[in-house]
C-alpha cells in the first residue's frame, strides 16, 4: 500500500495490494482520471494519458482551442466550465450564478486516516495501516476550497473517497450537489449491478448491460430504502463469481443517495454517487464546512465474489466496531411473529423457559412493552413501561429472563412519535412538518425531526433511562416508515432543503451517543426488515435485520443478494412458523434451519407450540450452529450457485487458515428424474485433504473444488430439500 506524487508526470499514484489508481495534474489546474484497475508496477503514465481532439459540440476550455474538460476522464468534475457530463458537485453564489472554477493547488500525503466529522466511515486501527492523500482545489472568486480525500489500506484492494467544502472567502454559498465520487471509465463495456427491491424481498441481485445515457438508482425515501441499497458494481461481461473483473461502489450513507452512471456521447462511463442531489442544498456562510459520506470502492480482477470478500473483512473489521465487533453473536428468540401485541409478562416467561431449554441465549421483547401500545396505533415516543402487560416492570421481566438463563433484549422505534401519545400532545412541533400542511402518516406514524439537537437530546435521556432501568443487553432500533413531509420547524426558509441530510447526522449523532454510552448492549438494526440495511447503519451497529421476510425460499435470494456488500456477521436470520407470515409457503423445518444458520441466527416462533419432535429439531439446529458459528460469521463466504439463476442455491463459509468449511446446499422445487447433480466448492487449499463429516470420505480440496460433492439422493424426494455438509482438513 502507498500513495506517490510522480514530479515528472505530475501524478498521484495509488497502489493497493493489487490494484493500481492513477490521477493526474493535467495543465496545472486540471485533476484528470487516468487508471483504476490491476496492479501496475512502475507505471508509465505518460503512456497511458490519451488526448484527442474531438470535432463536435463540445466547448474547449480556458481559451485553448486544443483542450475540452469534456472530453478530459475527471477525477471530480465541476459544473458550467465545459465539462457537460454530470457534474460531481455544484455551487450557487450569491449573484445566483451556479458556475465555478477549480484550480489545483497542492496535496498532503498523511499517514492513516482522517475521521469525518459527525459522519460514519471506515477506520484505520493505526497510522500504519493506512495513508491518505489530500488533494486541495480553490476557485479563486469565491475562496471555496475543496479538498478530495483517498484513503487506501493496507491488506485491502479498495479506495476510500470523500470530499470535503470549506469556505475561505468573505460570501454565503450554496451547495447545490456535492457527491462523495465521482470517476470516468474510457469505455462502458460493462454490465452494472444494483440491489433493487421492496420491502420483504430486498437486495435481489439486478445485472443489466450499460448502455448510452444515464442509468442510476437513488433514495429520496429519507432513508436508503428497501427498493435501492447504496452500492452498485461495474462487472465486465465475462465476469462471474471467480473470474473476471469488478469494480464496487458503496455509499456510507443512510439517507437519501444517488449512484449513477452516465454513458456519453464518447462512450465513455461516468460513474458518481453520493447524497442524493434531489432535495438538497446547503448553505456554507463564510468559514463553514460541509464533509460528504464516503464511498468505498473496490477492485477484484479475480470475480465478484472476491470484491464482496473485501467488502466483507473491510466492514466488519474497519467499519464495525465495539465489543461485537469480533464477538460470536447470539442465539436469539424474538416474540414478534410469536405474539405481536398480544403478550403479557406471564407469557413472555414461558417463552423464556421454552427457549432456554432449547440451547437458546438471549430473548428479545419487540414492539408493544410500552405506553398504551396494544396496536399500531398509538404510543411511539412514550418510551415508559406499560405495567398492565408487564406488572414487575422491565427489570422483573430482564430479571426473569436471566433466571432462565438467557440474556434480554429489547425493540425500540426511536426516530418516530405517534399522533396518539403523551410526547406528541406535549410536543406537535418535534416531528417533520411542513407549515400548514396535512401531516401524512406511514404505519400511524409520524416522525420525528431528529435534525434538531433538542430532540435529539430528549430521545438520548429518554432511551439512556430504560437502558439504564434493567439489565438489557440487546437493542433492536427499527425505523417503520419512509420519510414525507420533509421540513423543519427550526431552520430558516433557504436551509430547509438541509433538512434530510440533517435527519441523517442527527440519527447518526444519537446512534453516537447510545452506543458509547451502552458498550455492553449488542445493537441490531432494523428497517421494516431491511430498509436501512446500509454501511452508514453498520458503524454504529453491527447487524441488521436482514428482512421482515422470514420465508425461507425467499431469505435465498435477500441473503444472496446481500452478501454482494455486507458480512454474514451483519446479517440476522430467523427460523419462524409455518404457514409463513409473509408468503403464506410451508417449508420443512430442517430448511428454514439450514437457511436462517447461514447468518446470526435466531427464532421468531411460539416455542411452546412446538411438537416434541420439532423441540428435538431445535435444539439439534441450535447445538451445531454453536458448533459452527465463529466460521459461519467470521469466516470467507463463498457464493456458488444463485438462486437467481435456478432450483439451487449453495454457499459456503471457510476458515482463515482453510482447514475448516462448512456447506450449505438447497433445493427449492423437486424435478422427477432431474440429472444426478454435484457442484463445485471454492476457497479450499488444494494442498489439503478433508474429511466430510458424517462419513468415511477424505476428500482433496482439488476433487471438491473441480469436481465437487455429488447431491445426496435423498435429496431428490420432496420439495425445499437442504443439506450441510461440514470439512475439515485432516
Ligand atoms: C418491523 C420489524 O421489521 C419487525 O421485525 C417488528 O419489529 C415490527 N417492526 C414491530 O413493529
Amino acid at each position: 500500500m502507498s500513495i506517490q506524487f510522480e514530479e515528472k508526470t505530475s501524478s498521484f499514484i495509488l497502489q493497493t495490494e493489487k490494484s493500481t489508481y492513477i490521477m493526474q495534474i493535467q495543465r496545472q489546474k486540471f485533476l484528470s482520471h487516468v487508471y483504476w484497475g490491476g496492479k501496475i508496477l512502475n507505471p508509465n503514465v505518460e503512456a497511458m494519458v490519451k488526448a484527442a481532439g474531438r470535432a463536435s459540440f463540445s466547448a474547449t476550455t480556458d481559451g485553448d482551442s486544443q483542450f475540452s474538460l469534456d472530453t478530459m476522464p475527471n477525477e471530480y468534475p465541476a459544473y458550467g466550465n465545459s465539462d457537460l457530463r454530470m457534474p460531481a458537485y455544484q455551487v450557487q453564489l450569491e449573484n445566483g450564478s451556479r458556475i465555478t472554477d477549480f484550480a489545483y493547488e497542492g496535496y498532503e500525503i498523511v499517514k492513516g486516516k482522517p475521521a469525518l466529522k459527525g459522519l460514519p466511515s471506515v477506520y484505520a486501527e493505526s497510522g500504519e495501516e493506512a495513508v491518505t492523500l489530500l488533494i486541495t482545489l480553490k476557485d479563486a472568486l469565491t475562496g471555496l476550497k475543496l479538498i478530495l480525500s483517498y484513503t487506501v489500506m493496507k491488506g485491502f484492494d479498495a479506495i476510500l473517497r470523500s470530499a470535503h467544502f470549506l469556505n475561505e472567502g468573505k460570501k454565503s454559498l450554496k451547495l447545490l450537489r456535492a457527491l462523495s465520487m465521482s470517476m470516468d471509465f474510457d469505455s462502458y463495456d460493462f454490465d452494472m449491478i444494483t440491489l433493487s427491491g421492496s420491502w420483504a424481498r430486498e437486495r435481489h441481485e439486478v445485472r443489466r448491460a450499460l448502455v448510452n445515457g444515464t442509468q442510476s438508482i437513488e433514495s429520496r425515501r429519507g432513508a436508503s430504502g428497501h427498493s435501492e441499497n447504496p452500492f452498485m458494481a461495474l462487472v465486465s461481461k465475462n465476469a462471474g463469481e471467480d473470474r473476471g473483473e469488478a469494480y464496487g461502489f458503496s455509499l456510507i450513507y443512510s439517507g437519501n443517495f444517488l449512484a449513477s452512471v452516465e454513458v456519453d456521447q464518447y462512450k465513455t462511463a461516468r460513474v458518481a454517487m453520493g447524497i442524493n442531489p434531489f432535495d438538497f442544498s446547503w448553505t456554507l456562510e463564510p468559514g463553514e464546512e460541509f464533509y460528504t459520506p464516503e464511498a468505498v470502492m473496490v477492485y477484484s480482477n479475480t470475480g465478484i465474489g472476491e470484491m464482496s470478500r473485501t467488502y466483507h473483512r473491510l466492514y466488519r473489521s474497519r467499519l464495525a466496531r465495539g465489543k461485537y465487533k469480533n464477538a460470536e453473536r447470539p442465539v436469539v428468540i424474538n416474540n414478534w411473529e410469536a405474539t405481536y401485541f398480544d403478550f403479557n409478562e406471564e407469557k413472555l416467561r414461558e417463552l423464556a423457559k421454552e427457549a432456554a431449554a432449547l440451547g437458546i441465549e438471549l430473548l428479545v421483547l419487540d414492539d408493544g412493552w410500552f405506553g398504551k401500545r396494544n396496536s399500531d396505533t398509538s404510543s411511539l415516543g412514550d418510551w415508559f413501561v406499560n405495567e398492565e402487560k408487564l406488572p414487575g416492570g422491565l427489570k422483573g421481566l430482564a430479571d426473569a429472563v436471566k433466571e432462565e438463563g438467557m440474556k434480554f433484549g429489547l425493540w425500540f422505534e426511536p426516530e418516530m412519535v405517534s399522533p396518539d401519545s403523551r410526547l406528541y400532545e406535549a410536543h406537535p412541533d418535534w416531528c417533520l412538518h411542513v407549515p400548514d400542511r396535512f401531516r401524512n402518516l406511514g404505519r400511524n406514524q409520524l416522525i420525528l425531526d431528529f435534525s434538531r439537537e433538542d430532540v435529539q437530546e430528549a430521545i438520548i435521556t429518554m432511551l439512556s433511562d430504560i437502558l439504564g432501568s434493567a439489565e438489557i443487553s440487546y437493542v433492536k432500533w427499527d425505523m417503520n416508515r419512509n420519510i414525507t413531509d420533509i421540513g423543519s420547524e427550526l431552520l430558516p426558509a433557504d436551509r430547509q432543503m438541509e433538512t434530510a441530510h440533517r435527519y441523517i447526522l442527527g440519527v447518526y449523532r444519537v446512534m453516537e451517543e447510545i452506543t458509547e454510552k451502552f458498550p455492553q448492549v449488542l445493537f441490531e438494526s432494523c428497517s421494516g426488515g431491511g430498509g436501512r440495511f446500509d454501511p452508514g447503519i453498520l458503524y454504529y451497529m453491527p447487524q441488521n435485520w436482514t428482512s421482515d421476510d422470514t420465508d425461507a425460499v425467499e431469505r435465498l435470494k435477500i441473503q444472496y443478494g446481500t452478501s454482494l456488500v455486507y458480512p454474514v456477521s451483519a446479517m440476522t436470520a430467523h427460523v419462524s412458523a409455518v404457514p409463513n407470515h409473509q408468503t403464506g409457503r410451508v417449508t420443512s423445518l430442517e430448511f428454514r434451519g439450514d437457511v436462517a444458520m447461514a447468518g446470526n441466527f435466531g427464532y421468531e416462533l411460539d416455542a411452546a407450540k412446538l411438537s416434541g419432535e420439532e423441540k428435538e429439531t431445535v435444539k439439534a439446529q441450535i447445538t451445531a450452529y454453536k458448533r459452527l458459528r465463529k466460521l459461519i460469521q467470521y469466516g470467507d463466504f463463498y457464493r456458488l450457485l444463485s438462486p437467481f439463476e435456478g432450483n439451487h442455491t449453495a454457499w459456503m463459509f471457510v476458515s482463515e487458515d482453510k482447514k475448516e468449511a462448512v456447506v450449505f446446499f438447497y433445493r427449492v422445487l423437486n424435478t422427477p428424474n432431474d440429472a444426478l447433480y454435484r457442484f463445485s466448492l471454492a476457497g479450499l487449499s488444494e494442498e489439503l485433504v478433508y474429511e466430510l463429516e458424517g462419513t468415511d470420505n477424505v476428500l482433496s480440496g482439488s476433487q471438491l473444488m473441480n469436481y465437487g460433492l455429488n447431491v445426496p439422493a435423498e435429496l431428490t424426494w420432496g420439495d425445499f430439500r437442504s443439506k450441510m455438509f461440514i470439512l475439515k482438513a485432516k
